[in-house]
């Protein structure tokens, strides 16, 4: 499908998070000259940025097949053994949100990760017993919005670590004109760069962006993706000029309006705004301290000059 060749196959096809893919690429490089499984690998940063992508990508590069899960679904130790049961050699375990899952079922990765083996206790009550089950040589790929959510002993056992990273607007444009060209829509430079300069860094907001302005132009009859479409698109759509959607927009006003603009702690601006707690750390706030609109402090949140500049409201005097 047209959703599915979005997604780049080879690491030379990946746009942006230059680092990370050349360090990967070292890896890789190096693995398949050994014949050797890739160490553990640990991608961490916002949602949207491109995890599963690459780590399809590395499955790829490395010529093996990737199992994907993610860390609420794995509830029990004995699902995660039939997901490791069904590995070949070299094979990529991908687990998606891995700091969500349950103790029991980290535990057992422990051994699996580090010596290729689990013991599992086979039978109930008195036939209960304990068998020592052997894996093939494996790669777990575990994704997290941030390392500091995963216990010490796991992301002690990933040998390669990779932070992603928000894409700047000259990467998303490149990622844009990827994206018009899978989709064969012609689009304008200018229409390019609207929408990589108002999708909060994430090549997932700007392909979605992308679909919905298309359907803009198309009910329009416009042959083409301009600026004047993409902004009148994104009015309706609700994505303010520095690319802000309202729960951004809703947070800072709340901050303003109950606060002062802070300090505030992340719980407290949670329950004003009606939002998850760990959505606002893991999605909504993280952008905003990005591009300086928010900073931390050891008292919590607070909106700086440019936060207060965004909103139209003059920075306190006493400030
Ligand atoms: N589509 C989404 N993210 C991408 C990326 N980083 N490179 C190429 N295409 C993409």
């Amino acid at each position: 499908s047209l959703e599915q060749s979005l997604r780049p196959q080879r690491l030379a096809q990946y746009i942006g998070q230059d680092r990370v893919k050349h360090e990967l690429g070292v890896y890789i490089e190096a693995a398949r000259k050994r014949e050797e499984s890739l160490d553990h690998v640990l991608l961490y940063g916002p949602p949207g940025l491109g995890k599963t992508t690459l780590a399809m990508v590395i499955a790829n590069e490395m010529q093996v097949q990737i199992r994907t899960t993610s860390g609420p679904a794995i509830e029990k130790p004995g699902d995660l053994v039939a997901l490791l049961n069904e590995l070949q050699p070299g094979d990529i375990l991908f687990i998606d949100e891995i700091h969500r899952l349950p103790k029991i079922v980290e535990e057992m990765l422990y051994s699996a990760m580090e010596d290729f083996y689990v013991d599992i206790v086979v039978g109930q009550g008195p036939t209960a017993h304990p068998v020592h089950f052997p894996l093939p040589p494996f790669t777990l790929i575990g994704a997290t919005t941030r390392a500091g959510m995963l216990s010490a002993p796991l992301r002690d056992r990933f040998g390669i670590v990779e932070h992603m990273a928000y894409y700047d607007v000259d990467d998303l444009e490149a990622i844009v004109k990827r994206t018009a060209d899978i989709f064969q829509t012609s689009i304008k430079p200018s229409g390019a760069h609207e929408i990589a300069r108002r999708s909060r860094g994430t090549p997932r907001i700007a392909n979605r962006l992308f679909k919905r302005i298309r359907d803009f132009a198309e009910v329009a009859d416009q042959n083409a993706i301009d600026e004047a479409i993409v902004s009148r698109s994104l009015t309706y759509l609700r994505v303010d000029e520095a690319g802000l959607d309202e729960t951004d927009n809703k947070l800072l006003r709340t901050m303003l309006d109950y606060y002062d603009g802070g300090p505030v702690g992340l719980a407290t601006i949670a329950a004003n705004i009606g939002e998850e707690t760990d959505t606002i750390a893991e999605v909504v706030e993280p952008y905003l301290l990005q591009i300086g609109y928010l900073k931390r402090t050891q008292r919590g949140r607070v909106v700086t000059i440019k936060g207060y500049q965004h909103l139209g409201v003059p920075y306190p005097e006493q400030k």
